[in-house]
């Protein structure tokens, strides 16, 4: 351990993320000042397969992991003394994944004799937003995030204090749109490919369903809208199951339509989030007497255009702040998980060398 104690507000963190297909290794200083970011994708190595391919995955963190930390504190010009702690996304994810950076992480910690933080990647997503802003949030706070495994909205007392008040019931709104790219031939990975494709497009063109289930819900519902969007481009199917037979496929439709099927998608999958996240401040406010100060989104789809201009459009009206990720720190990261752990090392919440790698997730 060093001998002399970190200044609180200064701690630095390196993080290690590989939880899904990115290899992505951080340094970040006192929580918000990013020092150094790397992310080497795998996008390329499961485009042919529609999806991540698990053992790929696991394989190729292991290839990088080693150059992508060395990078990382290259350009952070730091070593060993510069390092207050070694931070990992250790759950949720695919566990062959996980297991790689928990590996890694664990190693350093021991070598260099300092804490091990394992970070729950989901929050991390949350933490995304302060980093490099000169503007944190205020709390309270609703947070979202909206990636490709979760769509999950929290009540934030403060970023260390949340509580999971909604969640989806089914597919997460990532995923429902990787499967809309999918029935539309647009390939993997959806969400960009869609986003893009719905700028051109006429959002009345179809009119695909906003979930909203039971008018107290906060949880969400994606796997209607997913059903709808593959009825509108195949029409009806007859029989039942996997003995469907479709009229027509995506190579059917003509570029104009895959627009406009792309734009009626996006309207209702942002609509429906849009609509639980105002419902959770109203609640907030009815049932706890808590006036939210501020919406915090994270995750993958909180790249996507048409949600960042509703947000606004939604905390405008409510006169909340929005506080969203720059663009690099919407998809998986490690900036993101050495800025919450620089929080967590500061409020003296670490962790030990029996940290495990959990698939499961807690929200
Ligand atoms: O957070 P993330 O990088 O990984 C997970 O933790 O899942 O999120 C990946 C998801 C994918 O489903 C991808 O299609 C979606 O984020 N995504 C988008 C956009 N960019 C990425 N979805 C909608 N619009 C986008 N611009
Ligand atoms: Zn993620």
């Amino acid at each position: 351990m060093r001998a002399t104690k970190p200044n609180r507000g200064d701690v630095a963190v390196l993080g290690i993320e590989t939880s899904c297909d990115e290899t992505a290794a951080a340094v970040v200083r006192g929580g918000g000042t990013v020092l150094s970011n790397v992310v080497a994708t795998q996008e390329q190595l499961h485009e042919e397969y529609g999806g991540v391919v698990p053992e790929i995955a696991s394989r190729a963190h292991l290839e990088r992991i080693h150059p992508v930390v060395r990078r990382a504190l290259e350009v952070a010009g730091a070593g060993p003394d510069e390092i207050d702690a070694v931070a990992v996304g250790h759950r949720p994810g695919l566990i062959g994944s996980l297991l790689v950076g928990v590996a890694a992480a664990k190693a350093l910690a021991w070598a260099w004799s300092k804490p091990i933080i394992g970070v729950d990647h989901i929050i991390a997503h949350l933490h995304a937003a302060s980093l490099d802003s000169l503007h944190p949030p205020e709390f309270p706070a609703i947070g979202l995030v909206v990636s490709g495994g979760h769509t999950s909205l929290f009540a934030m007392r403060s970023p260390l204090e949340v509580e999971c008040i909604g969640r989806t019931i089914d597919d997460a709104v990532g995923e429902a749109y990787d499967k809309a790219a999918m029935i539309l031939g647009l390939g993997y990975p959806g969400g960009p490919r869609v986003d893009a494709r719905a700028q051109r497009g006429d959002e009345r063109a179809i009119d695909l369903p906003v979930s909203r289930l039971d008018p107290h819900s906060l949880d969400f519902s994606f796997s209607g809208l997913k059903t709808a969007l593959l009825y509108a481009v195949r029409g009806t199917p007859t029989g039942r199951g996997r003995g469907a037979a479709f009229e027509r496929d995506a190579s059917d439709l003509g570029e104009a339509q895959i627009d406009d099927l792309c734009a009626s998608f996006q309207r209702a999958a942002v609509a429906a989030l849009i609509l639980k996240l105002e419902r959770a401040i109203e609640q907030r406010r009815e049932d706890q007497g808590e006036n939210v100060r501020a919406i915090i989104i994270g995750g993958g789809v909180s790249a996507n255009t048409r949600l960042r201009f509703e947000a606004q459009a939604l905390a405008d009206r409510r006169g909340l702040t929005l506080h969203l990720p720059a663009l690099t720190y919407c998809l998986d990261n490690a900036a993101m998980i050495a800025g919450f752990a620089c929080l967590r090392l500061q409020a003296g919440q670490v962790d030990d060398l029996t940290l495990s790698a959990s698939p499961a997730g807690m929200y």
